[in-house]
């Protein structure tokens, strides 16, 4: 009997993935580059629904037409290797599936390169870590929407499910896929450097406890905060070892693998501000200048305030991070959707918003309560400007604003750097301010370049000779 679907690369994502889909009671056909690694699988997870193979052709040849092979390889070159040795293998109408965080431009160029070889080729973005590859990720697929319909079941089956549903919907063509994903690990970064922001200004202005943070994060995570990422903030801060907190001993250094630089040079391409996810970037790129960071606090001298000094008391001080948690959290989602929205205009995508918002909503390292109302506010205002807008986030976002505000504002003074919330913040400003002063940068640039400008009197490009008063 042929199995119905194969995965090439059997490092944790794939292994996970792979023993996922047998679990769902399909046939698995496995295969590693190293192929002493299939049989290590075997050994020690080995599944009644794995063949295991030991050469790409047998590996081909295992499979049910129309082929369905799942690579889960490292992005970049390792994946355009495999596609060259899998050509001269596989059929007309067989599905190469890309599961890895590969570049959704590779994932156009190898969607059109195999289209006219007439293989189909999917980018499927998955998130949800080890766990999640094992039990239920977040999958976000593109590329051709009849191959897609040979995959939706399997998809849909191993796949998280939130209130009932697949986290899992087919989002368009080529690169679709891989640029959702891509976006999703940009709000994952805007995410965890707010949550770490919150963490640093309870500890550092309020002088909170690691206990006593663990439990403010333990009861956020009972409103509308509600989400992965703060339950893991929460149980991180009530780990010790040998007696010590844990959290307390990791070097401020944070690493990074790329695809959050990616969705940044991407925002920059397309004109996009995403501020508060470029800032998380930024806060990643400056801890790793830890000596100099250590020689900046002994030579740059601030008089900073206290806690003290701002007449508020501590419960107060949480209710306003917690509010500028949030409201810094809506941004960045505002963002990152915002973002999607240009490119499906750059890349004739057609994206369906309430529900890549649903596909957020479990599995994936983003998956949140406040995606509920994210994918009600897309579902009733399709076509809004930016979520920011929407009735509801704009509730939200005025119910709260003062508190974002007065936060940044303590922060400013205390010399603790909120880089992300104050981002958020400015967005929010620069967003309701309809005079900007973008008037002035167009009349130098009109003085030095004679770029010209449009007036707000009358319609028209034009070019005022600045320096004819000079002249005379
Ligand atoms: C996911 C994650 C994952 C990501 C890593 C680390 O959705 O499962 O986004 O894809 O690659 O968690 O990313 P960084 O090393 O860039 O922080």
């Amino acid at each position: 009997m042929k199995s119905n679907i194969g995965v090439i690369g059997l490092s944790v994502m794939g292994m996970n993935l792979a023993l996922n889909m047998a679990d769902n009671g399909y046939k698995v056909s496995i295969f590693n580059r190293t192929t002493s690694v299939v049989d290590k699988v075997m050994e020690e997870h080995g599944h009644e629904n794995f063949i295991p193979t030991h050469s790409l052709k047998e590996f081909v040849d295992s499979l049910e037409k129309p082929r369905r092979i799942f690579l889960m390889v490292k992005s970049g070159a390792p994946v355009d290797m495999l596609i060259e040795q899998l050509i001269p293998l596989v059929d007309k109408n067989d599905i190469i599936i890309d599961g890895g965080n590969s570049y959704f431009k590779d994932t156009i160029r190898r969607t059109k390169y195999l289209k006219e070889k007439e293989i189909n080729f999917l980018g499927v973005g998955i998130s949800g870590g080890e766990e999640g590859a094992r039990f239920g990720p977040a999958i976000m697929p593109g590329g051709d929407k009849e191959a897609y319909s040979y995959l939706a079941e399997i998809f849909e089956k191993i796949s998280a499910k939130a209130y009932g549903e697949a986290c899992c919907k087919y989002l368009s063509t080529d690169g679709a896929g891989h640029y959702v994903k891509m976006v999703h690990n940009g709000i994952e970064y805007a995410d965890m450097q707010l949550i770490a922001e919150a963490y640093t200004l309870l500890k550092r202005v309020a002088g909170f406890s690691n206990e006593e943070l663990h439990n403010i994060f333990e009861e956020w995570n009972n409103s509308e905060l509600e989400s992965y990422l703060i339950e893991i903030t929460s149980n991180i801060l009530k780990v010790k070892e040998d007696n010590k907190y844990l959290l307390d001993i990791i070097m401020d250094k944070a690493s990074q693998k790329g695809t959050g630089k990616w969705t940044n040079l991407e925002a920059i391409d397309l004109g996009v501000d995403i501020s508060v996810i470029t800032a998380a970037l930024n806060g990643r790129f400056m801890s790793n200048l830890k000596d100099e960071r250590i020689k900046g606090e002994r030579i740059i001298e601030a008089k900073v305030s206290k806690l003290e000094d701002f007449n508020i008391g501590r419960e107060e001080f949480v209710g306003l991070v917690k509010n500028a948690l949030y409201v810094s959290k809506i941004v960045s989602y505002a963002q990152g959707f915002k973002l999607l929205s240009v490119a499906e205009k750059e890349y004739g995508w057609d994206f369906n918003f309430s529900e890549i918002a649903k596909i957020f909503r479990g599995g994936c390292i983003i998956r949140a309560k406040f995606l509920n109302d994210i994918s009600d506010a897309f579902k009733e205002e399709e076509h809004i400007d930016n979520l920011m807008f929407t009735k509801f986030f704009a509730n939200e976002i005025n119910t709260r604003l003062t508190d974002l505000r007065e936060l940044v504002s303590i922060a400013v003074q205390s010399g603790v750097a909120v880089s992300a919330m104050t981002s958020a913040l400015e967005y929010i400003d620069t967003y309701r301010t309809s005079q900007s002063s973008a008037n002035m940068i167009q009349a130098q640039r009109d003085y030095f370049g004679a770029h010209t400008f449009e007036r707000t009197d009358k319609e028209g490009s034009y070019h005022f000779d600045w320096t004819a008063s000079e002249k005379n």
